[in-house]
């Protein structure tokens, strides 16, 4: 580090006071509601966030409330927040908590860390801001920072890089005053997210602009250095939209899926088309096809075929009858919810113009 760890900590915090976003977790700290935002900002973003948070612990305002919730209450909140397993993990945690510890939340770094659905870094987050413990979490934000303050060019998910990464961290936390340890964890990640940011970093905003090496190396922009994106899969999918007078053929996927539980999908198929093996056992015919549309999830692309077709029969399997009046108020898989929309003619883009509106 080109300045000692004392003056940045008091440059960054100075800095944080005047430049802070006002949101909604950054009041009073309480250690349910930092964990609560903590596990909602995993993978996700601030203005994201934000109204689920505030919906959240209106309707949930501590850990017996989310104990006793109603898994379908919970469900909907987060619908739309995505991965869902941190719900669920959540509400493990709220429970595990209200039996083996009277409900509250726990001050030891190791017990946190413990808790379902808590890493390193979510632990050290909550035990920085709710508790004022000197433990340097470090979120992608985080490390793009520290990296271009080091000028570090190695490959950033390396775990020595972290390591080394994360040592200046703890340097820089063990400089911070009792009392100041939540604001120095908030401050670096909102550095990394307003000013030190991806690809075009507002360098003549940053309080640290002087010690950075990156900066000075005129390197800062391109890093840290990501290893190449691995080369994505191509998937075909062909979704069916199969009607029987006013009713739609859905399904619910199970609350165990590791994508998209609980929600409804449309008969789908690992193919282009849908063959006469799979006509027969989903008891469809008058197939035709309406249009395409893509979906990509992480490193998976899917192109999408949709079809209508007319049902003559449930074909078990999970199936069942949702009248198109109810649709609105399903929570309808992502794969779905794009196929209705190009059969309602809402999604013009995709859809062939000479077929649209089926429904
Ligand atoms: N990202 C993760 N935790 C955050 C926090 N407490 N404030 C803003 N962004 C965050």
């Amino acid at each position: 580090m080109k300045s000692e760890p004392a003056t940045l900590v008091r440059r960054l915090l100075a800095w944080y006071r005047e430049n802070r976003r006002d949101l909604p977790w950054r009041g009073a700290p309480d250690a349910y509601r930092v964990w609560v935002s903590e596990v909602m900002l995993q993978q996700t973003r601030v203005e994201t966030v934000r109204p689920y948070y505030e919906r959240f612990v209106q309707l949930f305002p501590d850990v017996a409330a989310l104990a006793a919730a109603p898994w379908d209450d919970l469900f909907r909140l987060w619908a739309g927040l995505g991965y869902y397993r941190r719900a669920r993990l959540l509400q493990d945690a709220a429970r595990q908590l209200r039996d083996r510890n009277g409900g509250r939340f726990p001050e030891n770094y190791d017990a946190i860390r413990a808790l379902p659905g808590i890493g390193e870094y979510t632990a050290a987050a909550i035990a920085s801001i709710a508790f004022d413990q000197p433990r340097a979490a470090l979120d992608g934000n985080a490390y793009r920072v520290l990296a271009r303050l080091a000028d570090d060019r190695r490959e950033i998910a390396k775990s020595a890089v972290k390591q080394s990464l994360g040592t200046t961290a703890q340097l820089l936390m063990d400089a911070v005053h009792t009392g100041e340890r939540g604001d120095f964890t908030q401050a670096l990640m909102e550095l990394g997210a307003t000013v030190c940011v991806p690809r075009a970093p507002r360098c003549e905003a940053c309080p640290w602009v002087a010690a950075c090496a990156g900066f000075a190396a005129g390197s800062a922009p391109d890093l840290p250095t990501k290893a190449p994106r691995r080369t994505s899969l191509r998937i075909s999918l062909a979704v069916v939209i199969a009607r029987c007078g006013d009713d739609l053929l859905l399904r619910q996927r199970p609350p165990e899926a590791a994508v998209m539980p609980g929600f409804w999908e449309l008969p789908t198929v690992p193919s282009e088309t849908f063959d006469k093996t799979h006509l027969a056992s989903l008891r469809l015919e008058g197939v035709e096809r309406i249009g395409t549309f893509g979906h990509a999830i992480t490193t998976t692309n899917y192109t999408c075929q949709v079809y209508v077709a007319e049902a003559f029969g449930s074909p078990g399997n999970g199936y069942g009858w949702v009248a198109r009046s109810q649709l609105g108020s399903l929570p309808l898989a992502t794969i779905a919810s794009k196929a209705l929309r190009l059969a309602l003619g809402e999604d013009s883009r995709t859809a062939d113009p000479k077929r649209v509106p089926r429904l």
